[in-house]
């Protein structure tokens, strides 16, 4: 009988999360040190998610990763970082424990295959939940058991928020170190369950600005951006807070929107300034907030990462209308069927008010499609051999 396992692989998933107080702008660009602290919501793995598979083996000559099936350089700073952050956190719980010798699997390479179940192309944000992913699959190989936040946060900021489910908060924290700037969860995903979220995909087109070399700009010449991280970012994450506490809808959304909007406008205080948003977004804005004055109330409510698709966020007794706005101001120009993907929405009517309400000519073609979604819990192990990405011998299977 073999004392040590030569052989061991991990398959998880992690969930995507979108912001709705953001995180824009790091103070330390080596350990993803934010200048705010920020909160989203994880979104369902039923509709996004990585999959991620790790296996360490004696026989592994090298560490290497493969992504949606292709091999991908493995030098890359930031995996890099995630690998020595995994295994410094492994041996110093070895070291901590005594009676624990120090097992051959910690000097083992490693090989890492992950896939999204949703297209890259669709401008929808990878990196948090592939970082969640590759954090939670290297900690369950290495027998790592402490918080992750600072080796998702490594791969990339936004990432560390992903490792929980429901409503999380990254706190930015305050040492130069980087050790309590973590991320928490604010309440579980079981906690607001009329919560709807409707991913309005806009553009497939690769966005001209990424967010790290767009904030970075934002950090050296926004006088916006410094003043929203200090003067009203604390105020809003304690607001913020409250509303998803107390399932306070109306709070909820109009604070969204406006936190979105700010992130927009030092975007554009940026200087050479960056747009995210396109006329399609705007009109969506628009649209969102005809909608609401229409109904007297906060009934839907959008926010805009760094590009142009819209996440909207509303009850489900509102979704049916929502979608039915959506698809009179944006008619479906080839894919009427594969228009609304996701969770199922029944087809409603749409008042003549409401739609004289609207005030907008059609934009044929503006939205692509929508994704229906909910919140949804955090990383989950896949306990079966099948689901594992990679074969025994560390390759991707034929079929990935
Ligand atoms: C606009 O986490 O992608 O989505 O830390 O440089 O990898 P890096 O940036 P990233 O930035 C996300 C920015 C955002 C807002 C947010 O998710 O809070």
């Amino acid at each position: 009988m073999a004392s040590e396992k030569p052989y061991l692989a991990v398959t998880c998933t992690a969930p995507v999360n979108i912001a709705v107080i953001k995180y824009w702008g790091k103070r330390d660009e080596e350990l993803i040190l934010p200048i705010n602290s920020s909160l989203s919501v994880t979104l369902h793995q039923d509709q996004l998610k990585t999959t991620t598979t790790a296996v360490i083996s004696k026989d592994f000559t090298e560490d290497r990763i493969w992504l949606n099936g292709r091999e991908e350089d493995i030098g890359q700073p930031r995996i890099q970082a995630c690998l020595r952050e995994i295994r410094r956190l492994a041996r110093k719980r070895r070291s901590g424990d005594e009676e624990d010798q120090l097992p051959l699997s910690l000097n083992y390479k490693v090989h890492v295959a992950s896939v999204n179940n949703f297209p890259t192309a669709a401008g929808l944000a990878s990196s948090a939940s592939g970082y969640a992913c590759l954090a939670y699959a290297l900690a369950r190989v290495y027998g790592v058991e402490s918080d992750l936040s600072e080796v998702a946060r490594r791969g990339s900021g936004s990432a560390c928020r992903s490792l929980y489910g429901g409503f999380v908060e990254w706190q930015m924290g305050e040492q130069a170190d980087g050790k309590d700037s973590i991320a928490r969860q604010v309440a579980p995903e079981s906690h607001w369950p009329e919560l709807r979220v409707l991913i309005l995909v806009v553009s497939a087109e690769k966005k001209l600005t990424g967010s790290t070399v767009g904030m970075q700009t934002s950090v050296k010449t926004s006088p916006l951006l410094k003043f929203r991280a200090e003067a009203v970012v604390p105020a809003r994450m304690a607001e913020m807070i409250r509303y998803v506490k107390e399932r306070n809808f109306q709070g909820f959304g109009q604070l969204t929107m406006k936190d979105s909007n700010q992130f927009h406008a030092t975007c554009l205080d940026t200087f050479p300034p960056i747009s995210y948003l396109n006329d399609t977004s705007r009109r969506i804005i628009h649209l969102v907030h005809r909608f609401n004055a229409h109904h007297g109330q906060t009934k839907v409510a959008y926010t805009f990462d760094a590009g142009p698709n819209a996440v909207i966020f509303t009850r489900d007794n509102t979704v049916a209308e929502f979608v039915a706005a959506v698809r009179h101001s944006f008619p479906p120009e080839s894919n009427g069927d594969k228009f609304l993907k996701g969770l199922p929405v029944k087809p409603a009517p749409l008042s003549d008010e409401l739609k004289a309400a609207l005030g907008m000519d059609p934009t044929p073609g503006g939205i692509k499609y929508i994704i229906a979604t909910q919140v949804g819990p955090g990383p989950q192990v896949l306990d079966h051999p099948h689901a594992h990405l990679l074969g025994p011998d560390g390759l991707p299977k034929p079929t990935v």
